[in-house]
């Protein structure tokens, strides 16, 4: 009995229901066994229990799918048994994987090539440029000009002003260098241009108070290198020459600019206040003196 619901079920699987001819009598099945047995040389008592194990359907599921010349057996004969794997097949089933967790090591392998190309770039140069430096010494300006300009105990410097009484940057180095005393000591009556729009600006003209003298020659605190650099900074930063005009452009790319070849030269040493005239001749545009001492 069971056996006959075995193989309707079996049936059923393979067709739709609604088909009737899934039962097959007991004794049919019985001489279909026995037949198959002794066409496999198994024995029959086996079999003979119902098990009916070695059914179509489930030869295929043990047979590695390499093995197609025994495809067609299962009908008649039991399964086979699966043959040994080749030795190219036990080699790749038993041979290291690659971990799980490496692949993740492995899938960062651009980004680590990335970060080791960005490490071993030249760096790039980080030149402090007179600008940069300048933004920094300018503090020690700022409580008598003011931190925009603006002017106070000092002058105005911004909004164009003070490039008004220096239209040339070393007639400013130089007042900046020496301050107003030594202009009056020097018997100067007037420092920066002489045509100044609004007029020329006379040392202590301003509220009597001297502008503080910044080289060292007279006691001052700030470097060639540095004062070179504040006055860039109040020049293009603080009244706001513009260095891609027409009118600053020149000046900009030989004092001011990062690229500057005078800057680096007084940063080196190999140039100072008093021989840069005559160092940078070749150079277009080529600078005028700028001296440690007081000079119209
Ligand atoms: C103690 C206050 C004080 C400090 C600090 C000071 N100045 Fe002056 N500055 C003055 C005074 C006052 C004048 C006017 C000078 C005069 O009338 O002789 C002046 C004038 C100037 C001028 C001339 C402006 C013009 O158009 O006539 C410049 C340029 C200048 N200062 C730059 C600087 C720079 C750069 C610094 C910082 C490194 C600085 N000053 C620090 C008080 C100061």
């Amino acid at each position: 009995m069971s056996n006959i619901r075995r193989a309707n079920t079996e049936e059923s699987k393979g067709k739709q229901k609604g088909n009737k001819v899934a039962e097959v009598p007991e004794h049919l099945l019985k001489r279909a066994r026995e037949r198959r047995d002794a066409l496999s040389g198994a024995s029959p008592s086996t079999d003979a229990a119902g098990t009916t194990a070695n059914l179509p359907t489930e030869a295929p599921e043990n047979k590695p799918a390499a093995s197609a010349p025994v495809a067609n057996a299962p009908l008649v004969s039991g399964p086979p048994p699966p043959p040994p794997d080749s030795a190219y097949v036990v080699a790749a089933k038993t041979r290291k994987k690659i971990p799980f967790w490496a692949m993740a090591t492995l899938g960062l392998l651009p980004l680590w090539a990335f970060l080791y190309l960005l490490a071993v770039r030249p760096q790039e140069k980080t030149v402090a440029g007179p600008l940069a430096i300048g933004a920094g010494i300018y503090g020690s300006c700022a409580g008598c000009h003011g931190a925009d300009g603006a002017g106070g105990a000092g002058r105005i410097l911004y909004q164009g002003e003070v490039l008004k009484t220096f239209p040339k940057i070393e007639d400013m180095l130089n007042f900046v260098y020496n301050g107003s005393q030594q202009f009056v000591s020097a018997g100067l009556a007037i420092y920066g241009d002489p045509d100044r729009t609004g007029g020329p600006h006379a040392p202590l003209s301003f509220n009597g108070n001297p502008m503080p003298q910044q080289g060292e020659k007279h006691g001052g605190g700030l470097t060639e290198t540095e004062i070179l650099g504040v006055v860039c900074h109040v020049r293009y930063v603080i009244s706001g020459a513009d260095p891609q005009s027409q009118e600053w452009k020149s000046e900009y790319d030989h004092w001011c600019s990062p690229e500057s070849e005078i800057f680096a030269g007084l940063r080196t040493g190999a140039v100072n206040f008093d021989n840069i005239a005559e160092t940078y001749t070749a150079m277009p545009d080529a600078p005028k003196h700028v001296g440690t001492d007081p000079r119209p």
